[in-house]
């Protein structure tokens, strides 16, 4: 059975590395991409998920734009860690794929609602912004979502202050809505993300894949490398956002805890962690889980997998 799913991003490179899983994995149904202002603003990473669907001839898939801003707070964006473009390092094609007239807030509630109700996940792989905008414009989405499996937090570390994670911390207030929605939600957060590092030898399996579709994806890692490395200390990158369809295609890669989590709104100096209670036993109507361990050589074959895949009905 394929897992339909709506992804909701900012690319960003581990975003277009998500695009990739999403559209190369043949236990993925991708209804649509949604963007939203994050990584860069909402123009910029509008125009990046096209181009990135446009050399992965993915021409059937909608693609809206969204949330511009976060709900409450001034916009931040990351341009020490995704460049000026948002994919620095690499050449962007003029997209071939249109953009869809929607709202990306429309997008995700007419295709949540306009689907069997238990079939659709959401995938955020950005700010919480046009989700959290999607449960207020029409709340029956919530009962009717699978589940929802987000890039964002974590439970011991952060990487925009000591305790918060990017995509929470850019628009928290978003991020309390969805989390304080009862939903069914699987964090993959730092702590697990951390752990997908693109190291040397995961870049010579990707090389090893024939086609200019390898040679797109290392130049993202090479860029994504140094920016890490100047910007966080980190000797490799770590691809975050694919881990969650990691988790989606096979979630024996992904292992999970069911902890309760909630978001931090007024702290003088943690606002936006995501703090998530391990006092066992977790409550009864406990539906937030936390991914703990990654299998990392088996998430990497399923991205050299999808890449390869690709690149074959490209040239076909
Ligand atoms: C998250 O922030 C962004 O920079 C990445 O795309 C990822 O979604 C990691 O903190
Ligand atoms: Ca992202």
């Amino acid at each position: 059975m394929q897992r339909k799913i709506l992804l909701d991003c900012d690319p960003g490179h581990d975003d277009a590395v998500a695009m990739m899983l999403a559209w190369g994995n043949s236990s993925i149904e991708l209804l649509g991409v949604t963007t939203v202002g994050g990584n860069q603003t909402l123009d910029k990473v509008t125009r990046n998920a096209l181009s990135v669907a446009t050399v992965m001839g993915m021409h059937d898939v909608p693609i809206a734009a969204g949330c511009r801003l976060p709900l409450v707070r001034p916009v931040e964006i990351a341009p020490d860690v995704h460049g000026d473009s948002g994919l620095d390092g690499v050449e962007l094609p003029e997209p071939t794929v249109e953009l869809d007239p929607r709202h990306g807030v429309d997008l995700i509630i007419e295709t949540i609602m306009s689907n069997e109700p238990g079939t659709v996940t959401l995938v955020p792989t950005g700010p919480l912004t046009n989700i959290a905008m999607a449960a207020r414009k029409e709340p029956r989405i919530v009962e009717r979502v699978q589940e929802v499996v987000l890039m964002g937090g974590g439970y011991h570390v952060g990487n925009w202050s000591p305790v918060a994670e990017f995509n929470i911390k850019v628009d928290p207030e978003a991020a309390h809505i969805v989390f304080n929605e009862k939903w069914p939600i699987v964090m993959v957060g730092l702590d697990l993300t951390h752990q997908a590092l693109a190291t040397d030898e995961v870049a010579e399996r990707i090389a090893a894949v024939p086609g200019s579709l390898s040679q797109f994806t290392l130049g993202l890692f090479t860029f994504f490398r140094k920016a890490y490395q100047d910007a966080q200390g980190f000797d490799f990158p770590p691809v975050h956002d694919p881990c969650t369809l990691a988790y989606l295609i096979d979630p024996t890669i992904v292992e999970t805890v069911k902890v309760p989590v909630d978001v931090e709104l007024n702290g003088s100096l943690t606002t936006g962690m995501t703090v998530a209670d391990f006092r066992a036993p977790a409550p009864e109507d406990c539906h937030t889980k936390v991914a703990t361990r990654l299998d990392a050589p088996r998430f990497w074959g399923l991205v050299v997998d999808a890449i390869d895949r690709i690149q074959k009905v490209v040239d076909a």
